[in-house]
């Protein structure tokens, strides 16, 4: 089973991300020990964060998409991936028994059982800017996940997006978004940013703690 969970652990990108900048960032670790609240928009599949969980506990994972089918399409390193976990369709990503195959695979220790699994990650499928306009001003998270959908969106939605999800962070909470900023990777569907959009979205944080350009995106986690 570990030769498994080995080979595949680059399947969790954001989580082991993340898992690494709270690990050298005392100040990022002790926050998010105290409480790690996520809100995931366009989260697709929600392995990183069900990973992440195994290190750093979630006390809430929201994630919303606008749709359930996953399509999956093998990687060359996916070789190893156990039939079981090829995602299917959404009755059998999401729910607890999904989680106990993931769990079967990549977990550590015991697994959640079904109530606390049920209460602590939830997937709603629903317009990301729909579901923000919905939300009471209250409901604050401490760790939001924006990661390869904006370049997706018509510009003005995806910053309205941006700019009422900085609404639902708490004090000294994370913003975490990754986006196209390279020219070459335009398409019918990829609408990158420019280096000015860019520079004007690292402008809404008040810190940064990553900022990092690679395969033609630009990643930044950083706090309000
Ligand atoms: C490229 S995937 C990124 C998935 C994931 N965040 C990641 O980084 O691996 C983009 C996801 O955003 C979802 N999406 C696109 N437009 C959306 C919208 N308006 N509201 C919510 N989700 C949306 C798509 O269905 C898709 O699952």
């Amino acid at each position: 089973m570990s030769e498994i969970r080995e080979a595949n652990i680059n399947k969790f990108p954001i989580g082991n991300k993340l898992m690494a900048l709270f690990n050298q960032n005392s100040t990022l670790e002790s926050f998010i020990k105290k409480d790690l609240s996520i809100l995931d928009l366009g989260f697709y599949e929600p392995s990183n964060f069900i990973y992440l969980n195994y290190t750093y506990p979630i006390s809430e994972y929201m994630g919303i998409d606008l749709k359930e089918e996953i399509i999956y399409i093998p990687r060359p390193d996916d070789i190893v991936i156990p039939e079981d976990l090829v995602p299917g369709t959404v009755e059998e990503k999401f729910p607890f028994n999904r989680y106990l195959v993931f769990h079967k695979y990549y977990g550590m220790g015991e697994p959640l059982n079904k109530n606390k699994f049920e209460n602590t990650f939830k997937f709603i499928y629903i317009d990301a800017l729909n579901y923000l306009t919905e939300l009471p001003s209250h409901k604050k998270f401490s760790l939001i996940v924006i990661r390869d959908l904006l370049h997706l969106l018509d510009r003005r939605k995806a910053t309205e997006i941006l700019d009422k999800a900085l609404q639902h962070i708490k004090t000294d909470g994370l913003i975490y978004l990754q986006f196209y900023i390279e020219e070459q990777y335009r398409s019918k569907k990829i609408n990158p940013y420019s280096l000015e959009e860019s520079e004007s979205i690292l402008m809404k944080f008040s810190k940064i703690h990553l900022k990092e350009i690679s395969n033609g995106k630009m990643t930044i986690l950083g706090e309000k």
